[in-house]
């Protein structure tokens, strides 16, 4: 404990001389070996002790999600789930599904009342939001298959932080103020550690959490899917009519998928299959966009911006259709990733004029967007680790398990809780994202690596729902078609659309006034909007070194050597 105590009063001195300037870098950190970056900056300095101590990315990444845990509840989680997408250094790759799966007790109904309409809020706020978390057992599973330091070396540092405290940044204060009432509100036992008006610098304690890491630190996988972890969570479920049961979170296990494999040019794309519909979303996109010269359009032009809203209105359709639980429906993965499929979907692209989307169901728009995290490393021997983890909303279901001190997700609402009906980011949906027992909600989560030439190129992912796909996409082309540094590409103001609703949303300052004009003249709507994504990702550069790019639109930071 004493070494854990220096090492984290040095994390801070170096914290405090690392304060953000004003107007964000054109180049982001440069190191010769190794780079994590992730949404907060005490994960990311966790994520290269871990590499600086000779762990690779797979032992850096478990460290660092456990972290995020405890540092940015808002999202990190051990209550939630996620996907993790890896490349080796010799260039096998391998994707990881610790998406959060739907009890045994729930049903495609259980959102509705008697008279079939969605019942305000019972996917998204409280016990019922919850699907099982995969987060613990992911991590396990991830350090089995490649990890090479001890495991207990890997929790311990979120243990610390869990029991020593840290200092709260101003957006973690707002958050925390933010949710004081519904916390009151949706627990049977208050947490009474985080309710009080937080100011930045402010330290928070997590102790019940730490007991919580301590068992998954002694005991792995048991120290939270049975013992007393799974009795505080299958008790929690008891007082707060929720329906994970102990059968539940024995059945829950996570599950190496094959990778969507797709090219871009001479680029190729590693990234997510379902559940989640990110990878699946984003090579569409790119298959869309690849015969035109985005260059010559020109970087956020109105003809620019009216190509990818396009090629977007026709992705997002398509995941509205056919994608959700492989497992449980017939996603027709094949053909939605065959180039002559996406460039058939163009022939409808008229660059002058907007298409119209389908007038069924429109969506409500979540202007917030951040609740998700990713974090992306490169370990010295040039093995990359992208994992984008939630809770789904800010802080999940807001229901922290009593005496357990971890949150719960609210990851049930990415399923479509009726046909048509939009969730929390306007997502729409139907029969291959219905609800069943034991079946993953659809995610738009995109972890992704990019290679060229048969080097490993970018890591990359944003959290945003769904805009998160827009994000990564956006992230890709500004380096492939732009030749943008990661860190210009990750600062680039964003745009995005998804079919329904039918409109454009744009970051403030990303389209001109002329830009703008032009858009509504060609037919299109727009909705000038706070933040699209948070893109965390690192480059290799072409002598070997590593860009890393945090976004500036969180605390995020880049940390390697
Ligand atoms: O899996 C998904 O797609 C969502 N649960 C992600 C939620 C998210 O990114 C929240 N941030 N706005």
């Amino acid at each position: 404990m004493q070494k854990s105590i220096f090492t984290l009063f040095t994390l801070f001195l170096f914290l405090s001389c690392n304060t953000k300037k004003e107007k964000p870098a054109q180049t982001g950190l440069i190191t010769e070996n190794a780079m994590v970056v992730t949404a907060h900056p005490i994960a990311s300095h966790v994520g290269k002790a871990i590499l600086a101590k000779g762990g690779n990315a797979v032992d850096a990444a478990v460290a660092v999600k456990f972290s995020l845990a405890v540092v940015f509840p808002f999202a990190g989680n051990i209550g939630g789930g996620g996907f993790m997408v890896y490349r080796a250094s010799d260039g096998s790759t391998n994707t990881l599904d610790f998406r959060e799966m739907a009890p045994a007790k729930a049903h495609r109904n259980m959102y509705l009342d008697s008279a079939d309409n969605v019942i305000k809020d019972l996917s998204t706020r409280g016990h019922l939001a919850a699907g099982v978390p995969g987060s613990v057992d992911g991590m396990v599973e991830a350090h089995r298959k490649y990890g090479s330091l001890p495991w207990a070396e890997l929790v311990q540092p979120s243990i610390d932080l869990a029991t020593i405290g840290f200092a709260v940044t101003k957006r973690e204060a707002d958050g925390f103020n933010r949710i004081n009432k519904s916390l009151k509100e949706l627990n049977t036992i208050e947490p009474t550690h985080l309710l009080k008006e937080w100011n930045v610098g402010d330290t928070i304690y997590h102790l019940e959490l730490a007991s919580t890491l301590v068992r998954i630190r002694d005991n792995g996988r048991a120290g939270f899917y049975e013992g007393e972890t799974a009795t505080l969570l299958v008790e929690e479920m008891k007082r707060g009519g929720g329906f994970i049961t102990q059968e539940d979170l024995n059945n829950y296990h996570s599950i190496w998928r094959t990778p969507v494999i797709s090219s871009y040019k001479d680029a190729k794309i590693i990234t997510m299959p379902p559940p989640s519909s990110g990878g699946i979303a984003l090579t569409q996109l790119l298959q869309s966009v690849e015969a035109y010269d985005l260059k010559k359009l020109g970087h956020n032009s109105a003809e620019y911006v009216h190509l990818l809203t396009e090629a977007e209105r026709r992705v997002y359709a398509d995941r509205a259709e056919y994608l959700g639980d492989m497992d449980f429906y017939d996603v027709p993965i094949k053909q939605l990733t065959t180039p002559s499929y996406n460039k058939e979907r163009m022939q409808s692209f008229n660059p002058e004029r907007a298409t119209s989307s389908d007038s069924i169901g429109s969506g409500k728009i979540l202007l917030e967007s951040d609740q998700t995290t990713h974090f992306s490393i490169i370990d010295a021997e040039g093995n990359a680790v992208a994992i984008t983890t939630t809770l789904n909303g800010a802080f999940g279901s807001r229901v922290i398990v009593g005496k357990a001190g971890f949150l719960l997700n609210n990851e049930m609402d990415d399923f479509s809780v009726k046909p048509g009906v939009p969730n929390m980011f306007g997502l729409v949906g139907g029969e291959a994202n219905a609800i069943a027992p034991g079946k993953r909600m659809l995610s738009s989560m995109t972890p992704t690596i990019v290679e060229q030439n048969g080097k490993l190129l970018l890591v990359t992912g944003s959290p945003g729902g769904a805009t998160i796909i827009t994000s990564v996409f956006q992230s890709i082309i500004n380096v492939l078609a732009f030749n943008m540094t990661m860190q210009e590409s990750v600062n680039a103001l964003r745009t995005h659309s998804q079919w329904l609703p039918d409109v454009i949303m744009y970051e403030r300052g990303a389209l001109s006034e002329e830009n703008i004009k032009k858009l509504k003249e060609m037919g299109h709507k727009l909705l000038d909007r706070g933040n699209i994504g948070r893109v965390d990702a690192v480059k290799v550069l072409e002598n070997g070194k590593l860009e890393g790019a945090a976004d500036p639109r969180g605390d995020d930071l880049a940390s390697g050597f």
